[in-house]
């Protein structure tokens, strides 16, 4: 499997797209500048060579082109550069990372998108793909230190069961890294606003935090594509219902 990075020359997309080639992928860094993308390829083989061969990099066209795309620009390009390649995404799993947030003075701010998260509005920007909410909460200085495992939950989300169940695959693979099926796209909002309050902890307490959820117990090991092999606890869920 090909994943593409549209704005892979950034940190957070840089950084995702060596991780995923360190753990097997074949990953394109994109940028609207191949040379930016090829800079940022160059750095990140000169550091880690065993990247060499499945590192790859191009304009935003070559990794539209992948079977897996991940849009990773700030949010408010997020939609708009989505549908630029509308018709190369068309059937295919969209991951977006993105969080609609500002920072005032100290303090982080989550913004309301159009349609209430950034994953929601890339979904409208591109209806015939499949978007997925991933990799939020994952800081890009930890993803970027690959053979070192991010001790980290990865919130997923999205209305296509199927493309959920492979996007929670690849972050599967990602050591530490423990992908929750965590329901249909418009949970986006609540994911992508969340990573607010995440980076003020980083600002209250100097350190860079992950999420993680308490409560579920075995359910790395099979999340099938129907959530039956999920194995959460019948007791919390029926509390729950
Ligand atoms: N940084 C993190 O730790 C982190 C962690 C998780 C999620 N995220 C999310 O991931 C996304 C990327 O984060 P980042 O820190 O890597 O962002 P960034 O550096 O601000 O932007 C990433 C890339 O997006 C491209 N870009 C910028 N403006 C654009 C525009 N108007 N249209 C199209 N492309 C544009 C640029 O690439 P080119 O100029 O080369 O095209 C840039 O290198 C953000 O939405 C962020 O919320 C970040």
């Amino acid at each position: 499997m090909r994943i593409g990075v549209i704005g892979g020359s950034g940190p957070a997309g840089s950084s995702l797209a060596a991780r995923l080639a360190s753990v097997g992928y074949e990953s394109v860094i994109g940028s609207r500048s191949k040379y930016r993308a090829m800079e940022k390829r160059d750095k990140l083989v000169d550091r880690f060579p065993e990247l060499q061969d499945r590192l790859g990099f191009g304009d935003n066209s070559a990794a539209a082109a992948c079977d897996v795309v991940v849009v990773a620009t700030p949010w408010d390009s997020a939609a708009t550069i989505a549908q630029d390649h509308e018709a190369a995404l068309r059937d295919k799993i969209v991951v977006s990372m993105a969080n609609a947030l500002i920072r005032v003075g100290s303090e982080f701010q989550p913004l309301v998108p159009p349609r209430g998260s950034v994953a929601a509005h890339v979904q409208a920007a591109v209806p015939e793909s499949r978007v997925v909410a991933a990799f939020h909460h994952l800081p890009a200085t930890e993803l970027g230190h690959i053979g070192e495992p991010i001790d980290s939950d990865v919130l997923i989300c999205g209305d296509d069961r199927d493309a959920v169940a492979t996007v929670i695959d690849i972050a599967s693979r990602i050591p530490g890294c423990r992908p929750l099926d965590s329901g249909q796209l418009s949970n986006a909002m609540a994911i992508e606003a969340f990573t607010a309050v995440m980076l003020q902890l980083n600002v209250r307490y100097k350190t860079r935090v992950a999420p993680k959820v308490s409560g579920i117990r075995d359910v790395v090991a099979d999340q099938s594509l129907d959530g039956s092999g999920i194995k959460a606890d019948p007791v919390a869920v029926d509390a729950e219902a």
